[in-house]
């Protein structure tokens, strides 16, 4: 059987005694959440120790992106081995804002998560079409292609530790989120694109809220979600992943 994820993607959103607030109550409320359900917490770069920390091992902590170098000459940059020492277990890499904002290609998170996978991070990757892609009909060939770019090279050993998350950037913080079935059948796409995806852990993200949740869920190939907006307050991320 496959994991089954609910991630919450911080972003931006967050100081290291906020972070450190959340952890404690959701911490408080994991009683509520089946334990076949893995949560994960990603907060922004400075709230890592603060939630490593007060989480105890309870939830696992992820960041949302990091270079591919374990040093260098990379001002602003954070490496791998410097989450491990943290306790960081996940990484989200190539979120649609990082390739739209900071300019994230194909090639840096195929570097990225070949890099996370060797230091022994469980990368999150993340791919989705723009909404005139998904107009055009063309979508599920421009995710599989960025798919078959981001683990382009990897061994087929590495698959065991990877999740990808599919997120339709017209569906991002826009509360228009994708049509259940038409977001299965993207994971159809996907896992079928490459053998080695068989039994890797697909998350939906966008715009996924406590009320939506179940729906994806009931699909035959979505096995979790990636959730922004909706992780923020812990008893509604609670509530989300126990909806799971
Ligand atoms: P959202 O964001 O849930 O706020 O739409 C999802 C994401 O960007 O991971």
């Amino acid at each position: 059987m496959r994991r089954r994820i609910c991630a919450g993607n911080w972003k931006m959103f967050k100081t290291a005694s906020e972070a450190r607030a959340y952890v404690d109550r959701f911490a408080d409320l994991l009683p509520t959440i089946p334990s076949s359900v893995e949560t994960i917490l990603c907060p922004p770069f400075t709230a890592l120790p603060a939630a490593c920390e007060a989480s105890r091992g309870r939830i696992p902590i992820g960041a949302q992106n990091m270079h591919w170098e374990n040093s260098g000459p990379y001002t602003g940059e954070i490496s791998a081995p410097m989450l491990l020492e943290l306790g960081v277990q996940f990484v989200i890499l190539g979120h649609s804002e990082r390739r739209q904002h900071f300019g994230e290609t194909d090639e840096m998170v195929r570097r990225k998560t070949a890099a996370a996978l060797q230091s022994g991070l469980q990368p999150i990757v993340a791919v989705g079409e723009p909404l005139d892609v998904r107009e055009r009909g063309d979508a599920a060939q421009y995710v599989t292609s960025q798919v078959r770019a981001a683990l382009e090279g990897l061994p087929n050993t590495a698959f065991t530790d990877l999740v990808l998350a599919y997120e339709p950037i017209w569906a991002i913080g826009t509360g228009r989120n994708c049509d259940p079935s038409d977001a299965n059948e993207m994971m159809q796409s996907i896992r079928s694109c490459m053998p080695q995806l068989r039994n890797v852990p697909l998350l939906y993200g966008g715009s996924v809220k406590a009320e939506n949740i179940a729906a994806y869920a009931r699909t035959s190939d979505i096995d979790g979600a990636l959730v922004g907006g909706a992780s923020l307050d812990p008893d509604g991320f609670a509530r989300l992943a126990a909806a799971l």
